[in-house]
């Protein structure tokens, strides 16, 4: 099987920038398929949609290393594809199996390697493993948690086995009539949650991500993988202050639980086996430590530092010490601002300054300086480089039922709003759809924020994109190189230096006006003797350093990547 991978779909992989380090060096770029763009008229997004659009990512496009799709997979679409009802099929909303070779065929052609999203800590409740197992068929009579209830509640109802809460409100124990028993769902209570303390689970998934690195795809999103493993007694989570019932709870027994770097190791090897591979991990709910304490060699594993941090030096530069001290030189990070679950980094960031309202298309270039310019892989949301914001979605259109449902208790929020479809030009629906109406409604800005605009506009936040991708792609230092933050900068401004451990001559330096006033700046020397001269800056036409290299005068929002001049 391997063997056939190594001549189907990997020799299809043409030109491709980095070696089987692209994992690390590389840009990835999420896909949320169902608002990129529609083939066929019927209002949602689809495979043939994205394949028909990959010169947007490609070489004359954005020029990005790797694309990591949203769940693609058959759904009863209660949480928009994330309760999966068949691991290894490709859902008719999406297209056929014949539109997914294609589309890996097609990304390879372009040097552009796929990424899939396992959804494997539950499954829908429509799935078959659920069905048998609600009824107590062999193989699958214990594939998920089933507990019996705890004796009667008041009104004479069986009670939940512990006080375990879902994370989408409620408890996380709903009862089945058909088994009688209770199962656990840290999600929707139509999302059960497997049980990966049975050795059968753990080898229907391996077979799944094999079959998957068969069809050659390059690696894997791993959704809650944190999530996988619940104490074996269900033990009842100790409680604390909080201002949720999630909060409520120290999740001491139902995440996180000390057999899981065992279980994630034994993923690891599975999917090693293929060289070349990758997989990055969601970590649910943790801390920047927990993230780097999980990551492993080839193996990454997402922390939210970054995405958390309003628009301040200050509180950049303290987000990037602690992502340096917690992953340090053995751990590779990721890079990440916006995604399926967030608000829009575009948008949160420009309303994140009390008193001062941000212009969007600014503020999205300079986030764009710094999340493409930070120690690990970079990971661009669709959309984000039109400095796409969030979209008001009368609740009325919402899709996203965890929200719909609970309503304003919902600990999250109404994810619709970072979810609405991808503006590629002026025209109706901004070209995403033929359709008379999309699945969600496009934000009121479309007819300037779109692709084709915005590629015709050197000032524009998909210009500035493609600019800093480049100067990424001709850096290595960019790439892999340490990085250092400066000292001794105005309060308003932050910058670093990114450094190649191994050639002294490979060293960049990334300068960010946070501020509202322009600032003088004085720079730190590059290694050598010399100054820096500017590569490239989020303004097409880049302040130039002063003559000796040591000084640049930056406008409010305006950031630049200099080069050591010698
Ligand atoms: C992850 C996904 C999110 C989903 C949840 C349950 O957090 O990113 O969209 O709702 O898992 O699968």
């Amino acid at each position: 099987m391997i063997g056939m991978r190594g001549t189907q779909a990997v020799s299809g992989l043409v030109g491709a920038r980095f070696g089987d380090d692209w994992w690390r060096r590389g840009v990835v770029y999420q896909i949320y398929p169902r608002s990129f763009a529609d083939s066929d008229g019927d209002g949602t997004g689809d495979l043939p949609g994205i394949i028909d659009h990959l010169d947007h990512l490609g070489r004359d496009g954005l020029d990005v290393d790797a694309l990591w799709l949203s769940p693609i997979y058959p759904s009863p679409g209660l949480d928009i594809g994330y309760d999966v009802s068949d691991h290894s099929a490709i859902d008719p909303l999406f297209g056929t199996e014949a539109d997914f070779d294609r589309l890996v065929f097609q990304a390879h052609r372009r040097g552009i390697r796929v990424i899939l999203d396992l959804v494997m800590n539950h499954t829908s409740d429509a799935h078959p493993w659920f069905q048998a197992s609600r009824r107590r068929e062999a193989p699958y009579t214990d594939w998920y948690i089933w507990h019996d209830a705890r004796g009667t509640d008041r009104r004479g109802r069986p009670a939940p086995p512990n006080d375990w809460v879902s994370w989408f409100g409620g408890p996380a124990w709903s009862f089945d009539e058909v088994r009688g028993q209770f199962f656990h769902h840290t999600f929707l209570r139509e999302q059960p949650e497997l049980d990966w303390r049975v050795p059968a689970v753990e080898a229907a998934q391996v077979a799944m991500i094999r079959g998957w690195l068969d069809r050659g795809v390059d690696g894997f999103r791993v959704d809650t993988f944190n999530v996988f493993l619940k104490h074996a007694d269900v033990l009842p989570n100790p409680r604390r202050r909080g201002s949720t019932a999630w909060a409520r709870q120290h999740h001491q027994y139902d995440i996180d639980q000390p057999e899981l770097p065992d279980l994630l190791a034994r993923l690891r090897a599975a999917v090693d086996a293929y060289p070349g591979t990758m997989t990055v991990g969601e970590m649910f709910v943790g801390t920047t430590e927990g993230a780097a304490a999980l990551t492993g060699e080839r193996h990454l594993v997402f922390d939210w530092e970054l995405m958390t941090r309003p628009w301040s030096a200050a509180a950049f530069r303290a987000a990037i010490r602690r992502r340096e001290r917690a992953f340090a030189d053995a751990r590779w990070p990721t890079a990440v601002l916006s995604n399926h679950d967030q608000p829009r980094h575009a948008s949160r960031l420009a309303a994140s300054v009390p008193g001062r309202t941000l212009d969007q298309d600014a503020v999205a270039r300079a986030a764009a300086m710094l999340l493409l310019t930070q120690r690990g892989t970079p990971f661009v949301y669709y959309g984000e480089e039109l400095g796409m914001g969030d979209v008001d979605v009368p609740i009325d259109e919402s899709i996203d039922p965890p929200a719909a449902r609970v309503g304003p208790d919902f600990p999250w929020w109404d994810r619709s709003r970072s979810r609405t479809p991808m503006p590629w030009s002026p025209e109706t629906h901004a070209g995403f759809t033929t359709a008379d109406r999309p699945w969600l409604r496009l934000g009121s800005d479309t007819a300037s924020r779109n692709v084709a605009t915005q590629a015709g506009a050197a000032d524009s936040v998909l210009a500035a994109y493609r600019r800093v991708i480049a100067a990424r792609h001709a850096t290595p230092a960019l790439q892999d190189g340490d990085l250092t933050l400066a000292r001794a900068m105005p309060d308003d401004v932050l910058a670093y230096r990114r450094s190649s451990p191994s050639d002294r001559h490979d060293e960049a330096l990334v300068v960010v006006a946070f501020g509202p006033e322009s600032a003088d700046i004085r720079l730190p020397g590059p290694r050598g003797r010399g100054g820096w001269r500017v590569l490239v800056g989020t303004d097409v036409d880049p302040p130039p350093t002063t003559e000796d290299g040591r000084r640049i005068h930056l406008q409010p929002l305006e950031g630049v990547i200099l080069v050591a001049d010698r």
